[in-house]
């Protein structure tokens, strides 16, 4: 892939603290692109939210129950909270304070960690290497968390000091939640409690990233997206929402509705990989954000994915036929870094054509 973007980068930071009235046209979505609205209260819905407490209740029942209410939201929705997931809300809190301390940091020093497309780990401001495509409102800084090898903490933020140590602490948590919740989806799958962890190359050895998102204020944000439709490409996404400003909108029976965050709750999403071994039992459910002229906003993204040389296939018995075709995820993840944002059109090229 080539390792440089097809134009010169702007930080939308930039533009917003410009103080411009007027979106450049690149921003500027096409008519049945755009939000239409400011998010408001009114268009906020509740997703399904699961109180994990009741996973470790001595009571059968009530650990059933929880069990069941996570497949219903797995299949019907493919995006819930969940609350009293074990996750100090300290950690959580101080993780997100540090992203936004260094969002604020000066121009030049974030423009130290200046990604590019071979790996995008660091600072940036585009997903997709489509000369002249449209952009989103949003900055973003990506870096890898597992596996070991992958991690090169000289790559993350030096500033503020603690953003490593939090990072690090963060990571560690969300990796043994999502471990948690694979066992979970698998028991609900009729798989082996270990088989999707297994499938994304075992418990110590799975893929991890994460992607701090800035939003910043935008004077036209009706006619804009932060962040365009997508499905997440990996596993499973915990998203740590801003408690501030909504603006995570969900494709739920064809309509865009608004998630309205609980506080200290992490918002769960199925990505791609589990839609493809699930053999679409679980499908992953298009996302986007919009913005706001009154807040930024600042969300972190924590992506739970394969390790990336696992082939990931369907988990069919010889009843079923599978409906996807084998793949890395290596090679999966190219697409999206290739085209950007592009709704489910991916996992739907995946598709075996049935004879
Ligand atoms: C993402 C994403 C949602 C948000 O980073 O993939 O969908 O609320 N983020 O920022
Ligand atoms: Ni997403």
């Amino acid at each position: 892939m080539s390792n440089c973007w097809p134009e010169p980068i702007v930080r939308v930071q930039h533009l917003s603290e410009s103080g411009i009235q007027i979106i450049p046209d690149r921003y500027v979505k096409k008519l049945s692109d755009r939000p239409g609205f400011e998010p408001a209260p009114e268009n906020e819905v509740h997703i399904p939210v699961i109180d994990m407490l009741d996973l470790y209740s001595d009571d059968v029942a009530a650990r059933q129950k929880t069990v069941g209410m996570i497949d219903s939201a797995c299949r019907e929705w493919g995006f819930f909270q969940v609350v009293n997931h074990g996750v100090s809300h300290e950690l959580m809190v101080r993780t997100r304070e540090a992203w936004v301390e260094f969002f604020k940091l000066p121009l030049e020093e974030k423009q130290k960690y200046g990604n590019l497309p071979s790996t995008y780990e660091g600072y940036g401001s585009r997903i997709g290497v489509e000369k002249g495509k449209s952009l989103d409102w949003n900055d973003y800084f990506f870096l890898h968390c597992f596996p070991l090898e992958l991690r090169d903490q000289t790559k993350w933020p030096s500033l503020p000091v603690s953003c490593r140590e939090l990072v690090g602490q963060y990571s560690k948590e969300l990796v043994k939640l999502c471990g948690k919740l694979m066992k979970i989806f698998s028991i609900n799958l009729g798989l082996k409690e270990n088989y999707l962890q297994e499938a994304f190359g075992g418990e110590d050895n799975m893929g991890a990233c994460m992607r701090a998102n800035y939003y910043p204020k935008c004077p036209q944000p009706d006619l804009t997206l932060g962040l365009s439709p997508h499905s997440d490409p990996g596993g499973i996404t915990l998203i740590f929402p801003d408690d501030n400003v909504s603006g995570l909108q969900v494709r739920h029976d064809d309509n865009w509705v608004t998630v309205k965050p609980i506080p200290n709750a992490f918002i769960v999403n199925l990505g791609d990989q589990l839609q493809v071994l699930s053999n679409a039992k679980y499908k992953s459910v298009e996302h986007r954000v919009t913005v706001n002229s009154m807040k930024e906003r600042v969300s972190l993204a924590f992506f739970y994915n394969p390790r990336g040389d696992m082939l990931i296939k369907p988990a069919v018995g010889e009843e079923e036929s599978p409906l996807y075709q084998a793949m890395t995820f290596d090679e999966y993840r190219l697409y999206v870094r290739m085209k950007g944002p592009c709704g489910k059109s991916q996992v739907e090229s995946l598709k075996l054509i049935s004879k």
